[in-house]
């Protein structure tokens, strides 16, 4: 029985961070094992231009504690408003890996994003030319599309024919949650990546609504069917490199998740090695987790993979990793995979 893994130090494609206190409390998390993730923008107000993402990483830099190490891959949160020319320099200077795009009224703090794709051509178009990816939170917003539907829905409608009318942009199709994310995300060879959170390998709908409504396993794109659970853990497991790792680690302190609207996001970060170590083990493919969190991620990218390593190790009992992390807004809930976790990073 393996008892120990050594991985390339990981990294986090789709990752937030927040701002202030609650900033201040996470970022420790996701740098202790982590090397680099890419910095959602949904701030409020978001983070639309270079200068305000070089002083978010400012801030998120200042936020880390003494003797840890931590890159942040910034984004531009993408709007109509957004300036093609401002978009190019944020790249050629480096802070920039990608833009994001949220369609209007899609989740959290995405009031901003784009309804008339046309308006954003000019910089999709951009983007294409200079090989800057855009990162998608793949769900139609229209009221009469059923929320289990969204994602399946947006690849047809929005999806194929944004990708088809921008040839050569790089495109990340965002914490897929569907069979129909992962089939179409195999169906291209290249400029076309999924990442997948650790919470989506572990529960389904159920998880959330029965026995009584679980706040903390809600989030967006919701949990789907079992068979879309099922079709996600193959593709994770599977090797292929057009899967990596997006915790979409996304905090809310309790207070507003444990209330009569809750917000969407499941705080994920303390524990996702030791999370995804149990369902690779499951899935006899423990010696495929280091290309979907540490190698696959930096090829689509085009970085080089981190240089040093994490190892994991197994242990006897389960690891009693903290249920909250106390932040000076209120404390913040860590995931709970509904199973003991034996794995952790030492
Ligand atoms: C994210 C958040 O809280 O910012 N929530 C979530 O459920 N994933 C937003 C997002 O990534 O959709
Ligand atoms: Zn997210």
């Amino acid at each position: 029985m393996t008892n120990t893994l050594t991985l390339r130090r990981p990294d986090d494609w789709h990752l937030h961070l927040r701002d202030g206190a609650v900033l201040q409390a996470v970022l420790p998390e996701t740098a202790r094992h982590f090397a680099r993730a890419i910095i959602m923008p949904n701030l409020v107000p978001p983070v639309v231009t270079g200068a305000q993402a070089a002083a978010y990483r400012d801030r998120i830099m200042a936020a880390l504690p003494d003797g840890m190490t931590f890159e942040p891959l910034m984004t531009l949160y993408l709007t109509e408003d957004t300036d093609p020319d401002d978009v190019s320099a944020a790249h050629a200077s480096g802070l920039v890996k990608a833009v994001k795009l949220y369609p209007a009224g899609a989740t959290t703090n995405s009031a901003s994003g784009v309804r008339d794709f046309d308006k954003v051509r000019p910089v999709l178009e951009r983007m294409a030319e200079i090989g800057l990816t855009l990162c998608v939170h793949g769900e139609v917003t229209d009221a009469d599309i059923d929320i289990f539907d969204r994602e399946a829905v947006f690849i047809d409608r929005v999806l194929d024919p944004v990708r088809r009318a921008t040839p050569g942009l790089r495109v990340v199709m965002e914490h897929i949650t569907t069979s129909q994310g992962v089939e179409y995300a195999k169906s291209v060879d290249s400029g076309l990546g999924a990442t997948i959170t650790t919470h989506h390998l572990v529960i389904n709908r159920n998880h959330i609504l029965v026995g009584g409504i679980r706040p903390h396993y809600y989030c967006l794109p919701v949990a789907k069917r079992e068979e879309h659970r099922l079709a996600l853990r193959a593709a994770a497991t599977s090797g292929d490199a057009r899967f990596f790792l997006g915790t979409d680690s996304a905090p809310h302190v309790d207070a507003l998740k444990e209330t009569g609207c809750g917000c969407a996001g499941c705080f994920t970060a303390t524990n996702t090695m030791g999370i995804l170590a149990h369902v690779f083990e499951e899935e006899n493919a423990l010696d495929r987790l280091e290309a979907f969190a540490s190698l696959n991620g930096p090829a689509f990218y085009d970085l080089p993979p981190n240089t040093d390593v994490i190892t994991l190790t197994k242990n006897d009992h389960p690891v009693v990793y903290p249920e909250k992390i106390d932040s000076d807004d209120g404390p913040v809930t860590v995931f709970d995979p509904t199973f003991p976790v034996h794995w952790d990073v030492r």
